[in-house]
This record gives C-alpha cells, sequence and structure tokens, in this order.
C-alpha cells in the first residue's frame, strides 16, 4: 500500500502544465521502474526470512507489475516511437528481447517461490536484478530521451496512455 502511495504521487501528473508533459511523454515510466524494483525487494526480503505467504504474495504483485511496464511499452510506446521516428529495427527491438529474457527469468523465480526454493529464488532473483538494473538504465538514459524528442511533436496522449496503463497494474 505504501508503495503504491509513492509510485502514485510520483506519477500523478494531472495537475502539471500541459507544455511539461508534451516534453515528456515518458515521465510516467521511470518512477514506476522505482516502484517495480521495491515490490521486488519486498519479495526477496520475506523470501529470504522464509515468510512464504508473504513472498508469495509479494512476488505475485511484482511480477504482474513488471509484465504491465513490459506490455505497456510493447503496446503503446514503441509502436509510437517507431511511427514517429521510422526506427524499428534498432533500440526498440534490443528492449523487446531484453523484456523476453526477463520474462523468462520471471517465469523461473515464480516456480522457484511457490515451491519454497530460497536457494533457488535467490540465484534467479541475482541475475534478474542486474538484467533489470541493466535494462532500466539503457530505456531511461538512452531509449527515453529519444522517444521524447521523437513524440515531443505529436499530439497523442502517451504519457497518459502510459500512467494509465501502469498504474491499472497497481493492486492495494
Ligand atoms: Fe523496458
Amino acid at each position: 500500500m505504501a508503495v503504491k502511495a509513492v509510485w502514485g504521487a510520483a506519477t500523478d501528473n494531472a495537475a502539471i502544465p500541459f507544455p511539461d508533459a508534451a516534453m515528456s511523454p515518458t515521465r510516467p515510466l521511470p518512477p514506476h521502474h522505482k516502484h517495480c524494483d521495491d515490490l521486488f525487494a519486498a519479495a526477496e526480503a520475506a523470501v529470504n526470512e522464509h515468510r512464504w505467504a508473504d513472498g508469495n504474495a509479494a512476488y505475485d504483485r511484482f511480477q504482474a507489475e513488471m509484465l504491465a511496464h513490459f506490455a505497456t511499452e510493447e503496446d503503446v510506446l514503441f509502436p509510437a516511437f517507431e511511427a514517429a521516428s521510422g526506427m524499428t529495427g534498432g533500440p526498440t527491438q534490443m528492449m523487446r528481447f531484453e523484456h523476453a529474457q526477463m520474462r523468462a527469468l520471471l517465469g523461473a523465480l515464480a516456480t522457484t517461490v511457490a515451491a519454497g526454493d530460497g536457494d533457488g529464488f535467490g540465484g534467479t532473483a541475482e541475475t534478474l536484478l542486474i538484467l533489470m538494473q541493466q535494462h532500466n538504465m539503457k530505456e531511461e538514459n538512452i531509449l527515453y530521451p529519444m522517444c521524447d524528442r521523437a513524440l515531443a511533436g505529436c499530439d497523442l496522449p502517451i504519457d497518459h496512455e502510459l500512467r494509465t496503463r501502469a498504474a491499472a497494474a497497481c493492486r492495494n
């Protein structure tokens, strides 16, 4: 609940004047990365303490929000960027590939946490954490600024759509 409140506050840009939002349609996404990081840390903490009921619930939440984040980028942001820039085989393809890698790790982690396999969870979680950090850094430092530049002149309400889609995945 606290995590959602923090993320909600960070991305509640409805009151921010339009020119700001137009300059950075990807603005809702970095706070949602942080929100997913926090959910992952909560799941890891529960698993490390062998609190399996909490661990399963926390992991389910983390996985649902990660998948919603990937889907939001793949369904909304990447197609808009590709249409605006004409770049279909570059950075968005790489990000889709990394999403697929992370989806596979998320599935493997779900199996370990459901089985109460703390050792299996720990090893795979470490791999996912490194991938997530590298992926999010690439998006936030390279791809999102490219998207903001490419989409700055278009009338599509990308930031609103991103925020709405990501927020819909948040559960109390
Ligand atoms: Fe991504």
